[in-house]
């Protein structure tokens, strides 16, 4: 999986010489792995077209803040929701003014005020503009409010001067984009995250399984990679592909779960239980294919050992995170998870489908979870299962950090 598989990205671009390289800059977040979707401002298409943005992109590109189609599809404030990151490159002076004053009159300005993601710049202008004491101050604004400023670099402007003030190349600003999503929050901590359904075998052709598709265990690896843990990913049968820097063993069954994580849960700080582990298997696997002679038929069902419960009483246990996938009494049910299983926090999404039949936690690209732990909880709205395996992950960094009094370091801001 390459290193911006599955992120959101909204480009702005801004009216500067250095728009020419955006299309390019595209060209190399997509190939990293990206879904781009670009807003122009009005400058911006004096230097290049929309449609040369779009082809890059392949998305349409939006322009216009009040724009009656793209309010019905994709308006400033899902463009705001949908983005895991706003890189404005290139940002002219006028660009970064505005931002410092939260001007909300522009498409840009308005999904810049509503996003909740990180928001980068690539500043690209005349090196005198650059080093003018109003731009200075409105850099320094902007990167105490945690604006992410990448360059700019120094050489020869197309203006003739020479200075600071070019954009950075659309090779370096792709890797520093990559970079922005390692949070570094769980460095040096080892987590092992079990994902995917389980298959109990009835006979050689024929199993037992359920809907789990990976997708919320494989995001959760991924988030834990990019803040920096070393990830063990123990996986039932998925499509899947394995998250860039993150270890996969895969399994086929609740027995071979058990052993894959038992064999290697040693050492682990932390345990993310996310897969749907059959709770009962057939008690025997034919070992020839059963025949269809009756009109009925009944297996033989038994308990599978339970992954979870069996790390959290082992003597020295990892933190213990949990998924409790139900359809009826959402908070009672997971709560109970919690104290039965002995765990530090227990993820709850509802599951089943929707009145349309639309799948709820399971399969889909979104989910809505509320986590509870004891004497707390806090509920994530439904956001892409990426989105929200950031947003876990955060949380249950902060959690563990302030359970092993483990003070953050500054470089991680
Ligand atoms: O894979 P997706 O399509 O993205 O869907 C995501 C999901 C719905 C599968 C995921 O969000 C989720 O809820 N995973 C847990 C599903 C589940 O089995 O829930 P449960 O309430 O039955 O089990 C509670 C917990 O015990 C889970 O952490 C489960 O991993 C664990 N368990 C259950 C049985 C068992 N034998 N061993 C276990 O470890």
């Amino acid at each position: 999986m390459k290193r911006l598989t599955n992120k959101h990205i909204v480009l702005g671009v801004t009216g500067s010489i250095a728009a020419y390289k955006s299309a390019d800059l595209v060209r190399k977040l997509v190939a990293a792995g990206a879904e781009v979707r670009v807003i122009m401002t009005p400058s911006a298409t004096e230097f290049i077209t929309p449609l040369t943005m779009q082809a890059v992109s392949g998305n349409p590109v939006h322009q216009a803040l009040l724009d009656e189609e793209a309010e019905a599809g994709m308006g400033h404030i899902q463009l705001a929701r949908w983005a895991d990151l706003v890189l404005i490159a290139p940002a002219s002076a006028d660009s970064l003014s505005r931002l410092v004053h939260g001007r909300g009159d522009t498409l840009l300005g308005a999904v810049c005020l509503a996003a909740s993601s990180p928001l980068a710049v690539a500043p690209a202008m005349n090196q005198a503009m650059w080093k003018d004491p109003a731009t200075q101050e409105n850099v320094a604004t902007l990167k105490e409010r945690g604006l992410h400023v990448l360059g700019p670099a120094e050489g020869e402007q197309a203006c003739g001067d020479t200075g600071p003030g070019r954009m950075l190349e659309p090779d370096d600003l792709a890797r520093e984009v990559e970079t922005l999503f390692d949070t570094g929050t769980l460095a040096g901590v080892k987590v092992m995250v079990t994902a995917g359904p389980t298959q109990e075998a009835i006979d050689p052709v024929r199993f037992i399984s359920n809907r789990s598709s990976g997708k919320m265990g494989y995001a959760l690896a991924e988030a834990a990679a990019e803040a920096g843990a070393e990830v063990l990913l123990i996986s039932g049968p998925t499509s899947l592909q394995t998250p860039d820097r993150v270890q996969r063993v895969d399994v086929r069954s609740a027995e071979q779960m058990y052993d894959a994580v038992h064999s290697d849960v040693e050492g682990y700080n932390i345990f993310i239980g996310a897969a749907a582990v059959a709770d009962y298997r057939p008690i025997e696997a034919k070992a020839s294919k059963i025949k269809k002679d009756s009109d009925t038929m009944s297996l033989e069902m038994g308990k599978t050992e339970d992954i979870l419960a069996s790390v959290s009483a082992l003597k020295h246990r990892p933190y213990m995170v949990g998924f409790a996938a139900e359809t009826d009494e959402l908070e009672a049910n997971a709560r109970k998870k919690l104290e039965a299983k002995r765990l530090d926090i227990v993820a709850a999404n509802q599951v089943g489908e929707d009145a349309e039949g639309k799948p709820l936690g399971f399969e889909s690209d979104e989910n809505t979870l509320t986590v509870f732990w004891q004497g707390g909880s806090e509920a994530f709205p439904y956001m892409s299962k990426s989105q929200l395996a950031r947003a876990l992950i955060e949380l249950i960094a902060s959690r563990y950090r302030n359970e092993h009094n483990i003070i953050r370091p500054e470089s991680f801001g």
